[in-house]
């Protein structure tokens, strides 16, 4: 089974056949079915109205570990911290740096387990976005370092200086703790991130609604390259 973790501007995305409410240890979690094997989880709830440092991120990852997720394709709006790296196009992250600052991170309260993050990213699942999206001749980048602020706000030019100082590529609030509670479960994970826009200091300000009109124009080809990916990973995972 194969999930998509639907970020901002995405719940357009889809037509959803079915609601399923799931219950975790951790509270609820809501997930839509889609089609046979494939579902929808949206991460800031329907409407966008849950907050990146508020999104119950256990719970999300705890309900669709239960319902048997092999996989999961995470859609992410960035800033680019790469002058290069211009909004509208798509990196495919291998590796992240957390600078989150108040969420719950893990599964393992209880007990010492220590997650191995050499390759935080699934290669196979990230691998498929990437055949998907050459395939469409569309621009990507395929690697890059994902930096993780716990907003609300937008970063401080400053701060985006020492993040690319740092070795960061693109800067988010919602990659993780998702790509680590979903590696301590076991769920290949890996996420399209959508450039929206330059990170701050790079261009003369920030605003949501910005950042939403531009997931908005990539809408279309978001939707293709995840399907393209589901594709070559549901035919794989068959055998
Ligand atoms: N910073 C943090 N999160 C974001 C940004 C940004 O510049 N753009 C889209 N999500």
């Amino acid at each position: 089974m194969i999930a998509i973790v639907g970020g901002s501007g995405t719940e357009a995305l889809y037509r959803r056949k079915e609601e399923l409410d799931i219950n975790t240890p951790f509270g609820k979690a809501t997930v839509y079915l889609l089609k046979e094997d494939v579902y929808l989880l949206l991460r800031h709830g329907r409407g966008h109205k849950v907050p990146p440092h508020m999104i119950n991120y256990k719970a999300n990852i705890w309900a669709l570990k239960e319902m048997g997720t092999r996989g999961i394709i995470a859609t992410n709006a960035v800033g680019s911290l790469i002058r290069n790296v211009k909004p509208g196009s798509f990196v495919i992250p291998h590796d992240f740096l957390d600078f989150t600052k108040s969420r719950s991170f893990t599964f393992y309260d209880d007990k010492v387990v220590h997650t191995d993050m050499t390759k935080p990213y699934d290669e196979e699942v990230r691998r498929a976005i990437i055949k998907s999206a050459k395939k469409l001749n569309l621009n990507i980048v395929e690697r890059g370092v994902y930096v993780a602020t716990e907003g609300p706000r937008y970063e401080t030019p400053a701060e985006i200086r020492m993040f690319r100082r740092l070795g960061g590529t693109i800067v988010g609030m919602t990659g993780v703790p998702e790509v680590v509670l979903a590696k301590e479960v076991g769920i290949k994970y890996a996420s399209l991130c959508v450039v929206t826009n330059y990170a701050a200091g790079m261009q003369k300000r920030i605003s949501h609604s910005e950042v939403i009109k531009l997931m908005e124009v990539k809408l279309k080809e978001v939707k293709k390259i995840i399907d393209g990916a589901i594709e070559v990973l549901l035919e794989k995972w068959k055998k």
